[in-house]
Order: C-alpha cells, then sequence, then structure tokens
C-alpha cells in the first residue's frame, strides 16, 4: 500500500480524476449489458409465448361476487368443485384469505378465467407455471389459458395481504374431456342445486353483515337440545360460512358467496357452544358468536 492511500494520510492531489482504462471498459461493458436487458424486458412483450393474455375490467364488488355464486351454483358438482364445460367462462374470487370456488377445467381446451377481489390486493400465481396476476378489488382480471396436462395445481397467493397471506392457497384441477363431459351430465341430471337455495326448515336464521363487516347480525343464540340448524344467508361481498363448536362438536356449513344461504346442522346436548364463520381470520375478526342449548 503505497502511503497516498493510507486511510489516515490525505490521497494525492487528483485522486478523484483517476480513472483507469479496466474502470473505463468496465462502465461500458455495464451500460452495454442494460440496454440489451432493457431491450429483451420490452421484445418479451412480443416474443414467445410466456405472456398470458389477460383482460382487465371495472367490475362493481358485489354484483361480480353474485356473479361468482351464481357461475358456481350451476356448475358445482357433487365433490364441491365447480366443473368449468368448454367453452365458458369461469369466475373466481380472491379474498382474505382464500380462493372460491375450487375449479376444475378440461384438458387442452381455452378458457378465460376471471378473478376480482372481495378486499384487498392478492397475486394470483399457479406454482410451477408462468403465470402471475394480480388481483385488485373493484377489477376484473380475465387471463386465457389453455391447460395442456391434466393434474392439480395448486394456487397461491403471491402478494402480502395480511397475516394470514401464506393460508392463501387452493387447487386447480385439470381432466381429460371424457371426465368432464362425464360429470357434467350428473351435474344436469342434478338439477338445480340443493346448496345456497335457501333457508332449511325449522332452522335458525341469521345473516351476515351486509356492509362486508366481519359480524353476524346476532351475536347470541338459543336452541333446545337436539338437532339444531342454523342457516346463514350471506348478502355481503365476502365469502363465508355458518360452523358450530365446542364440547367436541365440529361442524362447518359451505362457504358461500353473495346471495347464498350457508347451513350447518349438529347434534347438540345442553351446553353452550360457539357459532363462527370458518374462513379463516373472519372468526378472529368478530364472526362469532355464543349458542346456548338448553
Ligand atoms: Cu392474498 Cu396474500
Amino acid at each position: 500500500m503505497s502511503a497516498s492511500e493510507s486511510p489516515i494520510a490525505s490521497p494525492a492531489p487528483g485522486w478523484a480524476k483517476r480513472f483507469p482504462r479496466d474502470e473505463k471498459l468496465f462502465v461500458v461493458l455495464v451500460l452495454v449489458s442494460v440496454a440489451v436487458m432493457t431491450a429483451f424486458s420490452v421484445g418479451w412483450l412480443f416474443w414467445g409465448s410466456q405472456n398470458v393474455p389477460t383482460r382487465a375490467e371495472i367490475v362493481d364488488q358485489k354484483a361480480y361476487a353474485a356473479q361468482v355464486n351464481e357461475f358456481a351454483k350451476r356448475y358445482r358438482a357433487d365433490d364441491g368443485k365447480v366443473w368449468v364445460p368448454p367453452g365458458t367462462d369461469a369466475y373466481m374470487l380472491a379474498f382474505r384469505f382464500g380462493w372460491t370456488p375450487e375449479l376444475v377445467l378440461q384438458e387442452d381446451t381455452k378458457y378465460t378465467i376471471w378473478i376480482s377481489s372481495a378486499d384487498v390486493l392478492h397475486g394470483f400465481s399457479i406454482v410451477g407455471q408462468n403465470l402471475n396476476l394480480q388481483i385488485a378489488p373493484k377489477h376484473g382480471f380475465g387471463a386465457t389459458i389453455t391447460p395442456t396436462e391434466s393434474g392439480r395445481y395448486r394456487i397461491i397467493c403471491n402478494e402480502y395481504c395480511g397475516l394470514d397471506h401464506q393460508k392463501m392457497t387452493s387447487f386447480l384441477t385439470v381432466v381429460p374431456a371424457s371426465e368432464m363431459a362425464a360429470t357434467q351430465e350428473t351435474i344436469a341430471a342434478g338439477g338445480s342445486d340443493t346448496s345456497g337455495g335457501g333457508a332449511a326448515a325449522g332452522a335458525i336464521e341469521i345473516s351476515a353483515d351486509e356492509s362486508n363487516a366481519l359480524r353476524f347480525n346476532v351475536t347470541e343464540l338459543s336452541a333446545e337440545a337436539g338437532t339444531v340448524t342454523i342457516s346463514m344467508a350471506n348478502p355481503s361481498a365476502l365469502p363465508h360460512n355458518v360452523a358450530i363448536k365446542g364440547n367436541g362438536v365440529d361442524e362447518k356449513g359451505e362457504i358461500v358467496g353473495s346471495g347464498g344461504t350457508s347451513t350447518v346442522s349438529a347434534d347438540l346436548a345442553a351446553g353452550t357452544y360457539t357459532f363462527y364463520c370458518s374462513v379463516p381470520g373472519h372468526e378472529q375478526g368478530g364472526m362469532t358468536g355464543t349458542l346456548t342449548v338448553t
């Protein structure tokens, strides 16, 4: 080390102007690589087939949620999944913290999947596939995809959206045409769907909060021992269900979107139970109450 480079001695006069040849070469190489990379990131908009064609539209949140519910009711099979016939657009809703409904698509068939958010910004991503969409509230994003291989694909959220962000997963299933056709027949034969149709006979009727707050319209319920049924209407834009737990009981109704009805039944002995919404985060957010059985 020469004296002029000592950390305690002052540097030689003119040190700041030193700009040796290799350093110049380095700067030139950096500039060239930046230029090439920039050209590629623009060029990739046009080259290759890695960009999933997407469309975006402004949507009314509540109307969209109702549309998802209608769509799900129409094509829901006995397995609870929604089997999308070829030629039909699919609709999904992202919410804290989940995706609804769970879709089944047919292999080698072009689909447009519309997704919107019921609350905050989420990220739609299929693990292992090159598909990442930002899902914002009040906007519907349509991705046109052609699944080429049967299988079960995991959907995750890749945008931090709250404390249970990492629990925000679901699945997308792709099946051969024969399986899709067979299931469509059973769905058609099943006639009008049983779920989300309205309150069950003799049920205690409650409702989720209309203004999307995480609460029911009641916090206290009472019933006589025996079979207790609670039907919850969901007028909000968020997906909810009604569930009962306590004293060894753990029963959950179906998660329904806007306009749907979730029903849960349980054989209850006298005691104190909790009724709540089992969508992650909703019970903690206040969607809970006490059910007293006498
Ligand atoms: Cu939704 Cu993270």
